[in-house]
């Protein structure tokens, strides 16, 4: 049998995409807090092997006994491990969710779980809500819990519980005693380069704590990771999390309407992420050239649809631009498979030794550099053309309007004009 492909979002060989809304990272990080608190991590030691302050910190922060918390590279990591104990156990059948994350199914072949459709023949049960790449609730699973929570391990995923923009996770304080729970703060912190989750146990599996601790190597996170956990449950950084949300509502609702004027049919989706599809074929590859990354979900089992996380406006019209600029004559035919010309191009000798180290040290080579440096030049005099454009549609009449509605109140303390400033605006806007 062939390994299915690992294909994920984010950077790929031509580095990190501009407008990247490949990935699920929340888009209105890094967290500030979080951020600092892993760039003054204190890497020069080992972590504390038994990491008793930060499961500590974990298990006040659920509400949880301490012993139930357990800490894991990544949550990629953890389904690696935690399938390998199923296995190690006698198990041989998984059950996934219909679309789901890529390693569920890799670690089951890794350790020859088959799959089955069928809860009842599980030895582990994956859940995920709101699930990737839907941003949807999982179908009875409360049912699901109920039926199995006592005779499978049923691990619910929730990685994206902290980007959930509504809805509400519909299972009882006694089903959650049952099941594992998977956390995964790096993507709601908008810090996805940090590697480092924890899950919590269900009630009374002290054994099943014991047998994946020893499946562990010492260490599995490192300082950089403590660091991003124990901002996490700081009631700043939870602060900053609520408030992302806010503008991640609106983002998304703007992002929606743009995509649905061109012609998108966009899914419904509880999360920062949604998939859609568009209404002609896309050119993955000259979008990515031109600096923007889209996740194709065929690999989710949902062909003909693109998973986007939600991005500011800027990244937003920077799409919508080149969805409608069209393929470009230089690097894709008329079938839209991607073609290449051979220019000749005469650089001075120092730049193009600056080329080269920048190339290097973000290991690609010159060509794809200059290739995509042109690419974003060109996204840039198309946007100001488009901004262009967009400006000479507005109405004066309008903005005042939209003016007027702003409260005329006193400015916020720090926030006012210094007396100079005021005189200065108010002789300069004096009618002769
Ligand atoms: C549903 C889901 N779970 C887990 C992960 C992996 O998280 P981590 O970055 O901790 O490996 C992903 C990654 O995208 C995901 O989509």
């Amino acid at each position: 049998m062939t390994s299915p492909q690992r294909i994920h979002g984010g950077p790929d060989a031509l580095g990190v995409p501009r407008f990247d809304f490949s990935t699920n990272s929340n888009a209105c990080g890094p967290c500030p807090v979080a951020l600092a608190a892993v760039q003054q991590a204190d890497a020069r030691h080992y972590p504390d092997a038994s990491y008793a302050a930060l499961r500590a910190q974990l298990a006040a922060f659920h509400g949880v006994e301490v012993q139930r918390v357990l800490l894991a590279g990544s949550a990629s990591e953890f389904i690696f491990r935690i399938t390998a104990w199923v296995a190690q156990q006698g198990g041989r059948q998984v059950c996934l969710p219909p679309h789901s994350y890529g390693d569920y199914a890799q670690a089951a072949q890794a350790w020859g779980l088959a799959p089955t459709n069928q809860p009842d023949d599980a030895q582990l049960m994956w859940a995920c809500e709101p699930s990737s790449p839907l941003g949807a609730t999982q179908a009875r699973l409360g049912d699901l819990v109920d039926e199995l929570g006592a005779t499978a391990t049923v691990v619910l995923d929730r990685a994206y519980e902290p980007l959930r923009l509504n809805g509400a996770l519909a299972l009882t304080d006694a089903q959650f005693q049952t099941i594992w729970q998977l956390w995964t703060p790096n993507k709601a912190l908008g810090l996805t380069g940090v590697r480092a989750g924890y899950a919590i146990a269900p009630l009374g599996a002290e054994k099943a704590v014991a047998a994946l601790e020893q499946l562990c190597p010492s260490w599995p996170v490192g300082a950089h990771g403590v660091a991003l956990l124990q901002s996490w449950v700081q009631p700043e950084v939870q602060a900053w999390l609520t408030e992302s949300l806010q503008t991640l509502r609106a983002w998304k609702a703007r992002q929606i309407a743009l995509l649905q004027a061109l012609g998108w049919t966009c899914l419904p989706s509880g999360t920062n992420f949604f998939c859609a599809r568009p209404g002609q074929a896309l050119d993955l590859n000259r979008l990515r050239t031109a600096g923007i990354k889209l996740r194709d979900t065929t690999s989710f089992g949902l062909p003909g649809h693109f998973r986007l996380s939600v991005q500011p406006p800027v990244a937003q019209d920077a799409l919508k631009i080149a969805l409608q600029t069209g393929p470009s004559p230089v690097f894709t035919n008329f079938e839209g498979e991607v073609t290449m010309t051979a220019l000749t191009i005469r650089l001075p000798n120092s730049v193009h030794e600056s080329i080269k180290l920048l190339a290097r040290k973000d290991g690609i080579s010159v060509n794809q550099f200059i290739a995509s440096a042109a690419a974003e030049k060109m996204a840039s005099f198309q946007t100001l053309d488009y901004l262009r454009r967009e400006a000479a549609l507005g109405k004066r009449e309008d903005f005042e309007q939209f003016l007027k509605l702003v409260p005329d109140v006193p400015a916020q303390a720090g926030d006012a004009l210094s007396s100079d400033i005021d005189t200065l605006v108010k002789t300069r806007n004096k009618k002769p």
